[in-house]
């Protein structure tokens, strides 16, 4: 097969090479276009665009395969655990003991917060949504920890630190917002341990580590870890290609997780589950709701840019779900309601032919749930586990020799050349602005 494509353009033909990916995957290298043909391409939202090379994630969502440095997700889900896993996304293979030691023991040492930090805590208003706290407080780490950077070490250094500290202060915000005393870290617990510890224990009640919440709570951080070119990860690598340090970075991410179309849908979810629950909206209304494109309402937790089929972390959040419930014993009253949605919905003709199947935040927000979790921290928890995947996307661009500055082209649409009309000649009603307001 040609490794190039050819563009006709009027009696002109240029040549594009393809590039091709370990997984067989074709794109065709447009970089050399506008300077060849004075053309650019146009792409919203660049559904069609590849925006590097990476070595990081597979996804095929016509297969519904994901994959993280090689090894499928599901392997993952059952064998690893979530600090492994960040390693593997970061570090690009599985660790050794003494490597997963090493990291285990850096993970511990950074994981207490400057005191000092507590009092930007205090300072946000109490309605405050923990993603905007979360975001802010990451961008603030640099001027706490300002020294560490660029040596690997170093970088070894801050990375570790934002894994550790992410956690701690996500705690912190919950512990904060209801108005308890801070749980500090401690060395004896694992990285998932000790979040839930420092979550749920109190003076009055001391929190009972249970290992099968553990497990849950590792698993739905290991679904999250990454997934290659979402919006939040895109954010990140574009406000890195400036080569702005990682904490502002990785902050850009966590707001563009923010946004009900991505990473905010697992609150979505169970808003919409919780509507039907009392009663405000029927299933079947919802999904009639959902067609209507009078209506800007979307069955949230449906539907995937790259997935075509079902998502493959879908079917791992629901075994680990129904397996959770059982242990625990517990009945969901929004799980009937789930499972009529997501019954109808995928023999609903518009279901079938949009491709639309339950994505990953469908049942996570459940997980979460039942883990204890508030429904406002939920898209924090995805943050968590997606914060391995940002710092190998930004590791990796670091480190590519082709990287450049993320600036895209347009087509402008606007006025063409036009004179400046002085404010006499504009026509309408002239009012004096009072001299004490004018600037
Ligand atoms: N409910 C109803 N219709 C939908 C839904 C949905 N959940 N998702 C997509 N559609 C329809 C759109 O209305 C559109 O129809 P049209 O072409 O007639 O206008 C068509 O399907 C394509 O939708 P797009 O928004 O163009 O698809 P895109 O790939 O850009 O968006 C997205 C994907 C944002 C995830 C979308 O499916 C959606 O909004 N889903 C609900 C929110 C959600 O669950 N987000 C979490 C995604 S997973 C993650 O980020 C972790």
């Amino acid at each position: 097969m040609s490794d190039s494509v050819t563009l006709k353009w009027g009696d002109k033909t240029f040549e594009l090479p393809l590039i091709e990916g370990t997984e067989g995957e074709k794109a065709i290298d447009i970089s050399k276009l506008r300077q060849t043909t004075g053309l650019v391409t146009m792409d919203p939202g660049f559904a069609n665009t590849g925006s590097c090379q990476s070595a990081i994630t597979f996804m095929d969502g016509e297969k519904g395969i994901l994959r993280y440095r090689g090894y499928p997700i599901e392997q993952l889900a059952e064998h690893s655990t979530f600090r492994e896993v960040a390693y593997l996304l970061i570090h690009g293979k599985l660790p050794t003991a003494k490597e997963i030691t090493r990291f285990s023991v850096l993970l511990n040492d950074h994981s207490l917060v400057h005191e000092d930090m507590r009092t930007f805590f205090e300072s946000f208003p109490r309605q405050s949504h923990p993603m905007g706290i979360l975001s802010s407080m990451v961008n603030a780490l640099k001027s706490f920890y300002p020294y560490l950077e660029g040596a690997e070490e170093e970088i070894e250094s801050t990375v570790t630190r934002l894994i550790s500290k992410v956690r701690t202060l996500a705690a912190m915000s919950y512990k904060i917002s209801r108005g308890h005393l801070v749980v500090y870290p401690r060395p004896d617990l694992s990285y998932c341990e000790n979040f839930l510890n420092m979550m749920f224990d109190s003076p009055v009640r001391p929190y009972e580590i249970d290992p099968d919440i553990v497990q849950a709570l590792s698993v739905f951080l290991i679904l999250h870890a990454d997934h290659e070119q979402n919006c939040s990860t895109s954010a990140v690598r574009v406000v890195g290609s400036g080569r702005v340090n990682l904490y502002a970075a990785i902050s850009a991410g966590i707001a563009a997780l923010w946004g009900p179309l991505h990473g905010g849908a697992n609150q979505k979810v169970i808003e919409m589950l919780t509507d039907i629950a009392n009663g405000r909206m029927t299933v079947k209304e919802a999904v009639h709701r959902a067609k209507d494109k009078e209506d800007p309402f979307r069955l949230m937790g449906f539907g995937h840019r790259v997935y075509k089929t079902y998502d493959p972390r879908t079917r791992i959040m629901k075994k680990m779900y129904d397996k959770l419930l059982n242990k625990l014993r517990i009945k969901d009253p929004l799980l009937n309601i789930a499972a009529e949605l997501e019954e109808i919905a995928l023999k609903d003709p518009y279901f079938i032919d949009y491709h639309l199947y339950p994505n990953v935040d469908f049942y996570s927000g459940m997980v979460l749930r039942t883990i204890g979790i508030p429904t406002s921290m939920f898209t924090v928890m995805f943050a968590i586990g997606r914060l391995p995947g940002w710092i190998a996307q930004w590791k990796e661009s670091m480190d590519d020799p082709n990287w450049r500055i993320s600036r895209p082209r347009q087509v402008y649409t606007g006025s063409a050349l036009r004179d400046y009309v002085p404010m006499e000649d504009r026509g309408g009603e002239h009012k004096t602005i009072p001299l004490r307001q004018s600037a």
